[in-house]
């Protein structure tokens, strides 16, 4: 017999992912939503989508979340960040910032105002990097401040971080990718996972315009390599509902394992809506990330996981397989 306390742990649990997230054969129009997207996507080099909540699933959070959507304070001090308005990039959940500190600049993330689904992504984002952070880990880019001052203004679930400035989907569309930076690159993600997951986190969207990095050595290769972007990193070992299968197609840096109406290929399905999160997620992601930029497989990740066990992947599904 399960006691009556882990009963309503795991209602509470299935009720609060349900909320988050919808598996409903009757969304077609979620479909359409993304086959416009990919309409004009070339499929050599497409930037891979992090899957968004059903527009009838982020309404209704909206609702829940109400009068608590308050993105800014005013009159707060002391200010330690001026606003630059410069933007740094954009994302499916926020937009960043140039900010300038004392003695030099930081990068400033704001989540897209009036989007709960955003505000819950940047909550859970200060969560994980404030863990990494404990966990003293190099290549995960750590929390600067949160919910900053900035000229007067607090910013609520804004975070500053170091300002890097670049990212490998840059690197790869406008710069060369040296062959040589294998090692140096597989090193750095390997201790960037590692230490997330020993902080008891999956990133969960590993993809390269989330991985940041500082500036280029001798020999074309990155340094001061970072992970980035945590708004969907889930809890390992924790029950999390799945995002609609219609998603599938364009984040294909992700396995069918956290999609919905899609074969799992880990098997870490729960149900048909929900899944647990395991690091082997994040090295279906790795193995398909360094095949995408090296043309190799890489062997302690296959047999880790299994070979196809991360695919069929990429755009087209069927062309990446690592
Ligand atoms: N610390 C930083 N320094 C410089 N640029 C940054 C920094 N953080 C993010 N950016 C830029 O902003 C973009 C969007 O940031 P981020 O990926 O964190 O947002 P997001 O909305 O969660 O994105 P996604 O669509 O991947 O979920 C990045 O791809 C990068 O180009
Ligand atoms: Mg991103």
């Amino acid at each position: 017999m399960v006691p009556l306390c882990v009963r309503a742990l795991v209602l509470t649990v299935v009720v609060s992912a349900l909320r988050h997230y919808e598996d409903d054969l009757a969304h077609e129009d979620v479909a359409d939503v993304v086959k416009d997207q990919f309409a004009e996507l070339s499929l050599n080099w497409t930037r891979p989508l992090t899957p968004r909540l059903h527009p009838e699933a982020r309404a209704e959070l909206q609702r829940k979340r109400g009068e608590s959507m308050i993105q800014m304070e005013k009159g707060c001090k002391p200010s330690k960040f001026r606003a630059m308005g410069k933007k740094l990039g954009e994302g499916a959940y926020a937009a960043v910032y140039k900010v300038e500190g004392k003695s030099q600049s930081y990068a400033m993330k704001v989540p897209h105002e009036g989007d709960a689904e955003a505000d819950e992504a940047a909550e859970h984002e200060i969560e994980v990097m404030s863990a990494a952070k404990e966990h003293h880990c190099q290549h995960v880019l750590p929390l600067i401040e949160k919910n900053p001052c900035i000229n007067g203004t607090k910013h609520i679930n804004a975070i500053v971080t170091k300002l890097l400035p670049f990212d490998f989907d840059k690197w790869q569309k406008d710069y060369k990718v040296p062959s040589k930076c294998y090692q140096r690159v597989f090193d750095a993600l390997r201790d960037g996972l590692d230490c997330m997951h020993g902080s008891g986190y999956m990133h969960g969207d590993l993809k390269p315009d989330n991985i940041l990095f500082e500036d280029f050595d001798d020999d074309g290769c990155p340094t001061g390599v970072q992970l980035a972007d945590f708004g969907i990193s889930r809890k390992l070992s924790s029950l999390e509902g799945k995002f609609d299968g219609a998603y599938f197609m364009g984040s294909w840096h992700l396995p069918g394992t956290v999609f919905t109406r899609v074969e799992d290929p880990l098997k870490l399905s729960k149900g048909k809506s929900f899944f647990t999160p395991d690091r082997r997620i994040d090295e279906c992601s790795f193995a398909l990330l360094m095949f995408r930029f090296f043309k190799r497989r890489v062997s302690s990740i296959v047999k880790d996981v299994g070979k196809g066990a991360c695919g069929p992947m990429g755009p087209g599904r069927k062309l990446m397989m690592p």
